[in-house]
């Protein structure tokens, strides 16, 4: 496979349409979207149910975005959705689980027809060492992490066509070990090559798929951290609105910075 490190064969191995480098283009393509519509596009995120997907359900739905929160807790869902006044839409559904995935979509089928916007942030943070790290906490981090995104997206594809949006939300552990954090690690990186391959294989449908590390933010996950989650919001917006045309296969941190891979 050539090398190139630019060109179209730069494109074919990195899902990008121009090298990924913080350049023009990103601030480019930062400027149009924030033009894009967000308003009426109907929207599905995991993990809604607190930290930063309750964060841009509540800001999304303001927006006049239709918008579905999944998760286990029915309780975190029903509060997400008292704090948007009523309007997010949740749906207990655990990630792991293909039939609840798939009675998930199902309502989303019955009630919206399609979807626009699928937010791949629900993620569990278990740590272990992986030399000592329990068979079970293993595959629930993977389930959760990797094949929930995976679960998700298929079924999500489904319903989406020419002009749907994908974010998936990574982490800095995703490019960087951190012990003893082992198998989030893992997840985040493999979850980083499912949405480039991703990219790649969905451009010819018109489907955009980007990934945002979030950085720290206080949330269940991190309770200790001081920034709000709501400081994700802006550019989870931007790629989940961005127009025809714009790059794909792309990682930003919540800055908007690009972040090269
Ligand atoms: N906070 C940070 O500093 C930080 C840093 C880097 C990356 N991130 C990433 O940001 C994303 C959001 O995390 P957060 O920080 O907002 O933490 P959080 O408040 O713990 O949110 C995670 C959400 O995922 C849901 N979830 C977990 N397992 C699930 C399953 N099996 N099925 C469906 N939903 C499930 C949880 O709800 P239930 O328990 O009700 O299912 C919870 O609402 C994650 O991808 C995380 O890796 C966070």
């Amino acid at each position: 496979m050539p090398a190139a490190a630019s060109g179209p064969d730069f494109w074919v191995l990195t899902g990008s349409r121009t090298p990924a480098k913080l350049g023009p283009e990103a601030r480019e393509m930062i400027a149009l979207a924030e033009a894009g519509e967000l308003k009426g596009r109907r929207v599905l995120i995991s993990g809604g149910g607190s930290g930063f997907g309750r964060a841009m359900a509540i800001a999304f739905s303001a927006e006049g975005a239709l918008v579905a929160v999944g998760g286990r807790r029915l309780d975190r869902l029903e509060e997400t959705s008292r704090a948007s006044g009523g309007k997010v839409w949740g749906i207990p559904a655990d990630v792991r689980d293909p039939a609840q995935v798939s009675r998930l979509f199902g309502l989303l089928r019955e009630r919206w027809r399609g979807l626009d916007v699928l937010v791949n942030n629900a993620a569990v943070l278990e740590p272990a060492a992986l030399a000592g790290c329990p068979l079970d906490s293993w595959q629930a981090v993977l389930a959760t992490n990797l094949t929930g995104p995976f679960l998700m997206t298929q079924a999500a594809l489904a319903l989406m066509g020419p002009g749907a949006r994908i974010v998936n939300v990574t982490s800095g552990l995703g490019f960087f070990p951190m012990a003893p954090y082992g198998a989030y690690c893992v997840t985040k990186a493999g979850l980083n090559m499912l949405s480039r391959v991703l990219a790649l294989e969905l451009d010819e449908r018109g489907i955009l798929v980007n990934t945002v590390d979030p950085g720290v933010g206080r949330t269940e996950m991190n309770p200790e951290a001081q920034e709000p989650p709501e400081k994700v919001v802006p550019i989870v917006r931007t790629l989940a609105a961005l127009p025809p045309g714009s790059p794909t296969g792309r990682f930003f941190k919540k800055s908007g910075e690009e972040i090269p891979v």
